[in-house]
Order: structure tokens, then sequence, then C-alpha cells
């Protein structure tokens, strides 16, 4: 790390060591620790993911930086404070959950702060990319997840901090997130190094399927096997667990489906499959995904599918399949 990176680094370490003693040990944390005990938040969860909370007050950070020696321009850098007109400085996460970031290394980088006050905006606040923080390059809880990929040999990928909490609650600790951005080919590269299959397990709504979609679409060029777990009803793995239990939890984990599956059911949503122009498009749209499978078994397996649902001639969806894999051989 260079100087200021160490600088940043050791600002991030005393301000969250403050936070997550606000949190727990004082008044001034007690709204936030009655709003995460409400969420279902356990104390160990608490203490496992070193929550914090930063109180309403404008100079309360940045005096007890002050105190260690911190310059308050340079706290404004690293997304602590913010300034107005460069001269007058106050706390950037009053009035917030703080969720550290850790880098894959395990140094605090960065913070998701939640708003837990009505009419506060946005739900979440982050820190500003910084070149120590992108979120391209860094999966939430990847430095704590990463010691059980040689047992479990396996990552589960959510979309948010509560999701990877929760998640360690139904005592599956090896979640991470991509904090709300899409998937990037740097993260799959990254999670190749350690693991083959990755289970995506993302918001049940209309923007986490497709977001899953596109996921899949990244792992799978990056050369990783990808399932997806569909949660029901809209529904958040996090409210999911609240709503159904651990053991549960793990069951919709288990029963992920294979990500070929999701596709062809997925892609539906983009033709009307009562008219025969459409229903030919679908066809040819599913064949393309079929023929990307390495497993023959696995082909064929969908293939059949296929011939049976259109009453299809298995020769011809057969010759569309080769020709499809010889264009990418
Ligand atoms: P969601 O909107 O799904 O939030 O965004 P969530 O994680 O379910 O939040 P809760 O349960 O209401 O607390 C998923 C992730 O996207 C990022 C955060 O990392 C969040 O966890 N996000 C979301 C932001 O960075 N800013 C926002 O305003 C919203
Ligand atoms: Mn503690
Ligand atoms: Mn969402
Ligand atoms: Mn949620
Ligand atoms: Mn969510």
């Amino acid at each position: 790390y260079s100087n200021e990176q160490q600088d940043v680094i050791k600002a991030y370490e005393w301000s969250n060591k403050l936070f997550h003693h606000v949190l727990k040990h004082t008044k001034d944390g007690k709204d936030a620790l009655n709003y995460l005990k409400n969420r279902g938040f356990s104390d160990d969860s608490i203490e496992h993911f070193q929550l914090g909370y930063s109180p309403r007050k404008e100079q309360f950070l940045g005096a007890f930086l002050k105190g260690k020696g911190f310059e308050l321009e340079k706290l404004v850098d690293y997304g602590l404070l913010n300034s107005r007109d460069g001269n007058s400085f106050f706390d950037r996460f009053q009035g917030r959950v703080i969720f550290p970031i850790h880098n894959h290394q395990g140094k605090v980088i960065g913070y998701g702060g939640r708003a837990i006050y009505d009419g506060d905006q946005p739900k979440y606040l982050n820190s500003p990319e910084s070149n120590l923080f992108q979120k391209g390059k860094i999966l939430y809880n990847f430095y704590q997840a990463r010691k059980h990929f040689q047992k479990q040999k396996r990552v589960i990928l959510f979309e948010g901090y509560a999701d990877v909490i929760k998640a360690y609650q139904a005592g599956v600790p090896n979640g991470v997130a991509t904090m709300g951005t899409s998937l990037t080919d740097t993260h799959a590269k990254i999670l190749k190094q350690y693991v083959d299959e990755i289970i995506i397990c993302f918001d049940g709504d209309k923007a986490g399927k497709e977001a899953s979609f596109k996921a899949s679409k990244i792992l799978k060029k990056a050369g990783l096997f990808a399932r997806i777990a569909n949660v029901p009803n809209e529904m958040d793995p996090d409210d999911y667990y609240e709503e159904h239990g651990a053991e549960a939890f793990q069951k919709l984990i288990n029963s992920a489906e294979s990500y070929v599956a999701f596709s062809l059911q997925y892609i539906k949503k983009d033709y009307n499959l009562s008219v025969d122009h459409d229903r030919v498009k679908y066809i040819e749209k599913a064949l393309d995904i079929i023929s990307n499978v390495n497993q023959a078994v696995e082909r064929d397996f969908y293939l059949t599918e296929l011939e049976e649902t259109f009453k299809l001639d298995r020769n011809t969806l057969n010759h569309e399949i080769d020709s499809r894999m010889r264009i990418m051989r």
C-alpha cells in the first residue's frame, strides 16, 4: 500500500472501531441497535460483520479523527466527511448503520451506510470509489467467505449486505455480494481461482431475475458453472430467511437450478409463444443457449424438452446444435 492508502486504511480502521462501539455500547446507538434487532440481525452477526452506527451529529467522527491527527480535508477525499465550500466539515454517514466493506485482504476500505430514519435518502449511501475501493473489483464479505471455499468448493452470490449476513445466520457462511452493481469479468476471474460452482441468489424481483441472467452469462464465459436459487414471491433472500428460517433457507440454496434451465425459462418473456413467428425465434434462441452447454448428456436433456414442448423433429434439432457448435470451435 502507498502512504496515502495506508492513511485511508488507518482512518477506516479507527472510524469502524468507533462506530462499532457506538452501536453496541452507547445511548447514541440505541435506535440503530433496535433497528438491527427488529430486522433480525443477531449479536453474533453484528460482531462478525463489525457493524456500526454513525450518530446524527455533524462533528462526531471528524472531531474524533482530528484528535487522532488526521487532516479533515483528507477525510473528505477518503469519503468519511463532507465539506461546505471546503472550510466547514461534517460527518458523511450521519444517522446511518455502517456496513464496513473489507477488501480481499481484510482491510476496511469503504462503507455502505443504511438510512434508518424515514425520509433519509438514498437508502444506502456508499463511500465514493477510489483506487482502494472499486465495486467492480471487490465482493462484499469475500475475505471471510474465502475461508470456507476449501470445504464448500462453491460460493453463494447475493445482491446486498443484509442477504450475506442473514445467510451467515442461516448457516451459509460462504456468501458474497455484488453490492447492487452488476457482476464483472474481474469478479468472475477472482472467483474462478477458488471455486467451480457459483449459486446466484439475487432478489426475487424483476431486477434480480434480469441480473441473474446477466451474471450467469458472465460466469459461463469465465468457465464457471452457475446455478440460480429462485427466491419466491419477489422476496429478498434476507426476507426469505426471516419468514421461513434457516432450514428452508439452506434448502432454497441447495435446490438451485442450472443456469440453463433458468435461462430457457427466463427468455420466454421476450416472446409471445402463441404466435408461430415468435415460437421459431424462441426456439432459435434456446438452441443458442443449449449449444453452449459442455456436457453432451445435459444438452440432450434440454433438447428432449424442446422437442417435446414444441413437437419438433429431433434430427433437425441435432443438426442445428451441430452447426452452432462447429461455428464456436
Ligand atoms: P437493494 O435495494 O436490494 O437493498 O440493493 P437491500 O440490500 O435489499 O437493502 P435492505 O434489505 O432494504 O436493507 C442491493 C444492494 O445494492 C446496494 C447496496 O449494496 C445494497 O445492499 N445499494 C442499494 C446501494 O449501494 N445504494 C442504494 O441506494 C441501494
Ligand atoms: Mn466488537
Ligand atoms: Mn433489489
Ligand atoms: Mn433487502
Ligand atoms: Mn435487496
